[in-house]
């Protein structure tokens, strides 16, 4: 067992966040449930336990209490927030309830810096969320640092390498927030820092082996970032008890189903059954305009033909899914508190619960800039873990009314010819998303002597962080005159390229 700091979780909606940090510092931590006794701490490990947040108040009944046993243990804790209020609850301290619940940005006063604000500025901003006030600091405890409406906001006890925060380091809003958690590891614990991704890697093959044991996992890959690391991470840890499912819905990219059958069957030699079911989803769209009818449509019969080729494959016991943590929180912000982000859980159409299936998730605790670091570490090539985003309904949305072969056909070698020169330029690499799209209307053109009546294609090429909103990109005119060129040129069908100057909002990413 590696050198581990323990988070024992209250229930904030933080803990993942305090995990994420550890992860930055090369440190290895796990999250546990508040309950775990301090013996199945010491024997994975434990150098130091943090204390998450919670929305509780240490007196609402049902309140989350830990085992007294982790204050005996002989390692460091810190104790965040609800973390503070339980420690001068439980070490003889005084906790009364707050009237209200306080949140908001406060300005914090560092007395003595200890070693837990070692090399800090002795004011800085922090970011407060929480019920419960401590009035009396419990013996041994130290306070070093106070807000405006806290006087104990930092306590410490030097002597147990007690610390307890009121406000959240782990947040973004706090000002060198995470220098105070690496100076709680570093510092305080004396983690080493060598936890990297390969023994990430290993850790995850042992927890999935040990989950799933001998049975059997059934995958559905999509080719995007999340499922294809989660395919070959847990391809790597049981091999060809993992059977991956690609659909090929006839809405795909040119090439697309071949580079996936190239990728996982050629390559990483995984089992993978790629069903073509194309004809029946291009045949319930037929005639089909409406964007979120479609949507529905591709929906419903994804999940329909992935449930068939279930039973075809026969038993299997685990779906596994590529869920981010990112998937796991829904990012509903509750006026301007970012405390108030609300948990679901999100799964395949409800699949695993008709068909009794358990989920595998091994990237349910990553963020996505991990989860590509991941899937390089895997030896997943570049193409796939900085793909850009693609929608499931695929060019069905991208195709501006009815679908039907021809347009999906024109479309398809207008956005080859776009991602080619993407590549060629490196700006595929650049930019949030870059495609076509292709509107149904006829537009006038010459060819030779000749008017030529055909369609239009629309590029789309957008800089984004999250794709909440979005800025067209200003790509070369060179670049755009490239590609129009050889649209036009190259794809018969089409008469007039167009460039889409819109930014989100008002409009969305996608036409549809
Ligand atoms: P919009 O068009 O809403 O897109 O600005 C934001 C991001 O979401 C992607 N997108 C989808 N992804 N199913 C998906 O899986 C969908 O129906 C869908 N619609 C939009 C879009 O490509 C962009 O990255």
């Amino acid at each position: 067992m590696p050198q581990t700091i323990a988070v024992l979780d209250f229930g904030s909606q933080y803990t993942q966040i305090i995990a994420r940090r550890i992860r930055e510092f090369q440190v290895f931590s796990k999250i546990y449930h508040f309950s775990t006794p301090p013996e199945r701490l010491r024997e994975d490990g434990v150098i130091g336990i943090i204390l998450s947040g919670g929305p509780s108040s240490v007196f609402a009944e049902g309140a989350p209490i830990p085992d007294p046993g982790i204050f005996e243990m002989g390692v460091p804790v810190l104790g965040i927030c609800y973390g503070l209020h339980l420690m001068g609850h439980l070490l003889g301290g005084k906790v009364v309830k707050g009237d209200r619940r306080e949140y908001g940005h406060g300005n914090l006063k560092i007395r003595s810096r200890g070693r837990l604000f070692k090399g800090l500025p002795s004011r800085l901003r922090v970011w407060n969320s929480h019920g419960d006030e401590l009035t009396r600091v419990p013996p041994g405890f130290k306070p070093i640092a106070s807000t405006e409406n806290a006087p104990y906001a930092v306590l410490e006890d030097r002597k147990r390498n007690f610390y307890a925060i009121q406000f959240h380091p782990e947040v973004f809003h706090t000002e060198r927030g995470t220098d105070i958690i690496k100076n709680f590891l570093i510092g305080v614990c004396g983690a080493g820092q060598d936890w990297t991704t390969r023994d990430f890697i290993k850790h995850a093959v042992a927890e999935i082996r040990g989950a799933v044991g001998k049975s059997r996992v059934i995958l559905g890959l999509s080719g995007g970032v999340d499922s294809s690391v989660a395919a070959a991470l847990i391809h790597r840890a049981i091999g060809q008890q993992l059977t991956c499912v690609f659909v090929d819905n006839g809405l795909l990219r040119k090439g697309e189903r071949e580079a996936v059958e190239s990728l996982y069957k050629r390559n990483f030699k995984i089992d993978l059954r790629v069903v073509d079911a194309s004809e029946l989803f291009l045949q319930r769209l037929k005639g089909v305009e409406e964007p979120e009818r479609k949507r529905k449509i591709i929906g419903n019969t994804f999940v329909e033909v992935f449930e068939k080729s279930l039973k075809k494959i026969g038993h299997a016991d685990f779906l596994a899914q590529g869920t981010l943590y990112p998937d796991v929180i829904e990012s509903v912000a509750i006026g301007d508190n970012p405390a108030a982000l609300i948990k679901t859980h999100h799964n395949v159409g409800g699949l695993p619960a008709r068909m009794k299936l358990k989920l595998l998730e091994p990237l349910r605790e990553l963020f996505k800039d991990e989860v590509r670091r991941l899937g390089g570490a895997l030896g997943l090539p570049r193409e796939v873990v900085w793909r850009q985003p693609f929608p499931g309904p695929g060019l069905g949305v991208r195709v501006i009314g009815a679908v039907d072969d021809e347009k999906l056909g024109i479309l398809r070698q207008a956005d080859a010819i776009l991602q080619e020169e993407m590549m060629a330029s490196g700006w595929y690499w650049k930019v949030w998303q870059s495609f076509c799209v292709f509107l149904p209307v006829k537009s006038v053109g010459v060819v030779g002597d000749e008017r030529n009546y055909a369609w239009v294609i629309a590029i789309r090429v957008v800089e984004s962080i999250d794709a909440m909103t979005a800025d067209w990109t200003r790509l070369p005119y060179d670049l755009v005159q490239k590609v129009s060129g050889r649209i036009t040129n190259e794809v018969r069908g089409v008469s007039r390229v167009v460039y889409d100057v819109s930014s989100k909002p008002p409009a969305t990413i996608e036409w549809e």
